[in-house]
């Protein structure tokens, strides 16, 4: 698949999505979004690749969505459009993700990375919601992803004034994983990537779906759905694998069976 906004890199069994729209710092404009999204879910497919890493450039991870493309549109046009809805498909791929970002990580930019499931961050890198300072809120889940991670206060801070907050400042509040030196955020999060693709993929599907629940559900009915994945498991070669590899002192060689 040929992509104008995005460059995809495959090195087995990790894949590399790089936003690539830098005069604009990454705008995610519909296309790019278009392309975003049938990219990741075709690496969701590959049995090659067991863990995706979203990024951008050393300036911009993505400065939010493309303003220009919507500025003069209509309530009724953005309804229409509803160009939102593809962030959904998003959700819903089943590897792990990792954000790794420098430069702006702003609007729709700080919410992609929100979407990922860790997020390793340069030392430059600045998270924030600015849309309050043009007319709008945050309509990628940016509300609600930041409140769930950082509470009540710091969310409405940051949505109700707009302002940005460092890579460490992230780091503090637990919104960022890790803080490297910007030289090194890419490698360090294909390093992290790789570690996370020697586990079984089947386990790691069902342990991100598992998290990921712990949003959306009672305490109760996150811990039914948690153990019944943890009996599930037990019906794959990787379970037999991983524990009689721990048993014998060896490193589990895992196959997705
Ligand atoms: N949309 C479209 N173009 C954008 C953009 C965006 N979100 N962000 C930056 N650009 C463009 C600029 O227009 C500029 O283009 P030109 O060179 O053609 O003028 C280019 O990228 C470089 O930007 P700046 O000159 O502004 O760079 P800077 O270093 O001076 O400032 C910045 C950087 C502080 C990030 C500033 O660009 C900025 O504030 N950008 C907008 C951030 C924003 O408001 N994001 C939220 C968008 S709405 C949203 O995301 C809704 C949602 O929830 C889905």
């Amino acid at each position: 698949m040929n992509y104008h906004n995005i460059l995809v890199s495959t090195e087995p069994p990790i894949a590399i999505v790089t936003l690539n729209r830098p005069k604009v710092l990454n705008a995610l404009n519909s296309e790019l979004m278009a392309e975003l999204v049938e990219a990741l879910e075709a690496l969701d497919q590959d049995q090659a690749i067991h863990c995706l890493v979203l990024t951008g450039n050393e300036k911009a991870f993505a400065a939010g969505a493309d303003i220009g493309e919507m500025a003069e549109a209509g309530a009724v046009e953005m309804m229409q459009r509803n160009n939102i809805a593809r962030w959904d498909r998003i959700m819903r791929v089943s590897k792990p993700m990792i954000a790794a970002v420098s430069g702006y990580a702003l609007g729709g930019g700080c919410e992609l990375a929100l979407l990922c499931d860790l997020i390793l961050a340069s030392e430059t890198a600045r998270f924030g919601q600015p849309e309050i300072n043009i007319g709008v809120i945050p309509g990628a889940g940016g509300t609600q992803r930041l409140a769930r991670t950082l509470g009540k206060y710091k969310t409405m801070e940051l949505v109700l004034t707009g302002r940005t907050m460092t890579a460490q400042e992230a780091e503090s509040v637990g919104l960022v994983n890790r803080v490297v030196p910007v030289e090194l955020y890419l490698e360090e999060a294909k390093k992290l990537a790789l570690e996370i693709s020697q586990r079984s993929p089947l386990a790691l599907k069902l342990a991100k779906e598992a998290v990921l629940k712990a949003f959306e559900t009672s305490l109760h009915d996150g811990l039914d759905f948690e153990r019944k994945c943890f009996y599930l498991l037990f019906g794959s070669e990787d379970q037999k694998e991983g524990m009689k590899a721990f048993l014998e002192k060896r490193k589990a060689v895992f196959k997705g069976k």
